[in-house]
């Protein structure tokens, strides 16, 4: 990859995209051939929000390498409390690790922590941002699940706030994948991802309905509404619960659509598709420790 941080799918080529899903597809065929791969390395954990995949799914990824992790904590528990500014926090921190895993609310805080370090620095999530290495593994799925040429994907639920769907739609435009947005007029994608879309050649089509589409789809990314994102909670309920993926509405899907979703998911996929061939999702979250591997054997 040309970048020591990374901090938005931005950054990424299809060429940079390419090198980690080879290498991430060799770590899954045969693990035990990397456990040696970084001994001796130290990766910082910073996570100002909660997270169970990507936090648990790096920290395996840099055992599995032979390295090890140091972490933060929670926000609670650190000095962060004392009203320490993310800038000092990660020139400290810098000292201890070989890399840093950052995740925060505001946006912008990957970029900006950036400025204050030498050692690499990977966005895990700045607030409705950006969310980079979500987006490896989950093109790493479906590269896997549907292959990436020719694709139709739709994207459902909460575009606003969501920095996972930020970051896919814009690295699926490296590969001219047909992109369907689907929300409610309220989380439609911000002004500012549209034109970036637009710039990088993608044609962005906007539904509100998921069965306007479903029937075209190779991939169908379901997200949650970011009920922390929301300034006014009435704001959220009014749009809570407006999709809900089920049995019934995959009767008019191709039999070999994958249904994918970032995760954690709360209602907006039925429990009961879990049991057909179309869920992903589980694989999906597993996928983040090879292709975690791959990112930090490159990056490192
Ligand atoms: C996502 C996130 O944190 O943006 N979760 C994840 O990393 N798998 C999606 C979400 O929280 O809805």
């Amino acid at each position: 990859m040309r970048h020591d941080h990374l901090i938005s799918a931005k950054q990424l080529s299809r060429g940079d995209i390419e090198g980690v899903l080879d290498r991430a597809a060799e770590i899954a065929a045969d693990p035990g051939a990397f456990a040696e791969a970084h001994p001796d390395t130290l990766l910082g954990l910073l996570f100002f929000e909660p997270s169970t995949r990507t936090k648990m799914s790096f920290g395996a990824a840099m055992k599995r390498l032979g390295g090890g992790t140091i972490d933060m904590g929670s926000v609670d528990s650190s000095s962060v409390q004392k009203g320490e500014s993310l800038a000092d926090t990660v020139r400290v921190i810098e000292g201890y690790a070989d890399a840093l895993v950052l995740r925060h609310p505001s946006e912008g805080s990957a970029k900006l922590a950036s400025e204050f370090v030498d050692v690499p620095v990977i966005n895990a999530g700045d607030g409705a941002g950006q969310h980079p290495t979500q987006t490896l593994l989950d093109l790493h799925t479906i590269r896997e699940n549907a292959g990436l040429d020719d694709l139709t994907i739709g994207i459902v639920g909460d575009l606003k706030y969501g920095r996972t769907v930020h970051s896919l739609a814009h690295a699926l435009t490296n590969f001219g994948a047909t992109q369907h947005f689907i929300s409610p007029e309220s989380l439609r994608l911000p002004r500012g991802v549209r034109y970036d879309l637009r710039e990088a050649g993608a044609e962005v089509r906007e539904h509100a309905d998921i069965e306007a589409v479903v029937d075209r789809l190779d991939v169908l990314y379901v997200t949650r509404i970011q009920r922390e994102r929301f300034p006014d909670e009435n704001e959220y309920r009014q749009v809570a619960g407006e999709y809900r993926v089920d049995v019934d509405l995959l009767e008019s899907a191709a039999p070999g659509l994958t249904v994918m979703h970032p995760l954690p998911r709360v209602d907006e996929i039925a429990p009961e598709v879990d049991e057909t061939d179309h869920a992903t999702y589980f694989e999906q979250a597993h996928n983040g420790v090879p292709v975690r591997m791959a990112l930090l054997d490159q990056i490192l």
